[in-house]
């Protein structure tokens, strides 16, 4: 039976939340599968709005949500996360996480916010949620794994290594403070004590569930271009966020994933630095900005706006192997008379290129050539179908579907979690 993997197709905030929350009523399990407490889906759902960082999309409808072994989490934000759920009446019972996930730790979220500073002008831009430090040290194994809160004396004994290293680079290196064993071993056990009914064997859940013939949802966090191998490195995050990532941040072989759908938002937004090739110039930046509510989730930054990025976006649909696209927040176009679409960029020498840049300078100084559509200049909010919509909107969409080869089976039209509109396939 089905897994479906959701990716985000571009930078990241494409509306994934929305999407895999749509897609969960009609879904069994829903996994996340990488990424931690720097990622921020929203969702609008009978006139609330709940913005989740660890959790899988699909928590609203009560479905069993994973968080694999991909992520990393940062226990307080998770915790606050659960309270704030069952505040709002949200019941948290479905959630089980992965024991082999890392724990962000007091050290990681205080040498993303170090070394962001040192960096300067050079710095990444990253959520500074501890991401990056969680991940290479799991990369280097000194990493603490959620398994590891629940026996005190291990927990004391990988704090303390942890700590003979990274009190040295806090202190000197970075010149702020140190953090104290006894504090942190104490912190974190009364963690474990809240965290301990939701641990599971995350990979043999997910197994089952798909021999039992259910619809299992793959949800990914972040966006293509910022996946840690094949993203604008080094302006990335630190995981696999791409659908390959899902089979390692989950525990389970390629050959069980059936669909893999692409999240694109009908223009392109980008949080943090790094190249951006349809950056849009002038006031219209800030119009885009405005109309699409274009301010991060968890860090409240302005968003940097760009037309849609074709280039871009045929990279993610090869990287991905996409089978559909949603493209979302069409809606926000809707008061262009001209919309501008990246499908070739010009590169240093002057040659044209539709593919994506393989080395990093050329894609930093690529050109966008864009085609010009046709704006609609009209309201498509309450529109009941992809049929209602006028042609220049839909003509839109259907050049995304022609450039790309891949059908567009979404199409959103509003924050809100009806208005989306469904294509036949
Ligand atoms: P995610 O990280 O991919 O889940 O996306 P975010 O939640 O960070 O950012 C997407 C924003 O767009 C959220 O504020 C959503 O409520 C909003 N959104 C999602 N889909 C649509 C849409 O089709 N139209 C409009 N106007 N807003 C949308
Ligand atoms: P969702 O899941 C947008 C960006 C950061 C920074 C870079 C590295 O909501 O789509 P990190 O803190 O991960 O080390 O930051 O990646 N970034 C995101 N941008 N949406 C996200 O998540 C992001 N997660 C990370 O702005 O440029
Ligand atoms: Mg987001």
């Amino acid at each position: 039976m089905p897994a479906t993997v959701i990716i985000g197709a571009q930078w990241g905030d494409e509306g994934k939340g929305k999407i895999v929350d749509l897609l969960a009523r009609d879904s069994d399990v829903v996994c996340r599968y990488n990424g931690g407490p720097g990622a921020g889906h929203t969702i609008v759902a009978d006139g609330e709005t709940y913005r989740l960082k660890h959790m899988p999309s699909g928590i609203l409808w009560g479905k069993e949500c994973v968080i694999g072994s991909g992520c990393v989490v940062d226990p307080a934000v998770f915790i606050d996360e659960l309270d704030d759920l069952e505040q709002r009446g949200v019941s948290v019972d479905v959630v089980r996480l992965s024991a082999n996930a890392h724990v962000v730790m007091p050290w990681h979220v205080a040498i993303d916010q170090a070394s962001e500073r040192r960096l300067g002008k050079l710095q990444i831009g990253t959520t500074r949620r501890g991401n990056g430090p969680a991940y290479a040290d799991r990369a280097y194994r000194l990493g603490i794994r959620l398994q590891d809160l629940f026996d005190p004396k291990i927990l004391r004994e990988k704090i303390e290594v942890a700590l003979a290293e990274k009190n040295i680079w806090l202190e000197r290196v970075y010149g702020v403070e140190p953090f104290a064993l006894e504090e942190l071993a104490e912190r974190y056990e009364s963690y474990a004590q809240r965290l301990r009914p939701f641990l599971s064997d995350t990979s043999l859940l997910v197994d089952r569930a798909l021999r039992d013939g259910k619809r299992v949802l793959l949800e990914g966090a972040h966006g293509t271009l910022l996946d840690i191998d094949h993203g604008t490195y080094p302006f990335v995050t630190s995981s696999s966020t791409i659908a390959g990532g899902a089979c390692t941040g989950i525990g389970i072989g390629p050959t069980r994933i059936d669909d893999v759908t692409g999240i694109a938002k009908a223009y392109v937004t980008r949080v943090g630095e790094g190249p951006f090739p349809t950056e849009i110039e002038g006031a219209d930046q800030a119009r885009v900005r405005e109309l699409g509510a274009e301010f991060g989730t968890v860090t409240g930054r302005e968003r940097r706006c760009g037309w849609l990025d074709l280039v871009a976006l045929r990279f993610a649909a090869r990287i991905n192997g996409f089978t559909s696209l949603a493209l979302t927040k069409l809606d926000v176009l809707s008061s262009f008379s001209a919309v501008p679409v990246c499908v070739r960029y010009r590169l240093r020498d002057g040659s044209e290129t539709a593919e994506f840049p393989a080395h990093q300078s050329d894609f930093h100084h690529a050109e966008p050539v864009y085609e010009v559509l046709t704006g609609w200049n009209e309201p498509i909010g309450d529109a009941a179908g992809f049929d209602e919509l006028p042609e220049p909107a839909r003509c839109y969409v259907e050049f995304v579907e022609d450039e790309l080869g891949v059908a567009v089976s979404l199409v959103g039209t509003g924050a809100e979690r009806e208005r989306v509109l469904a294509r036949a396939a």
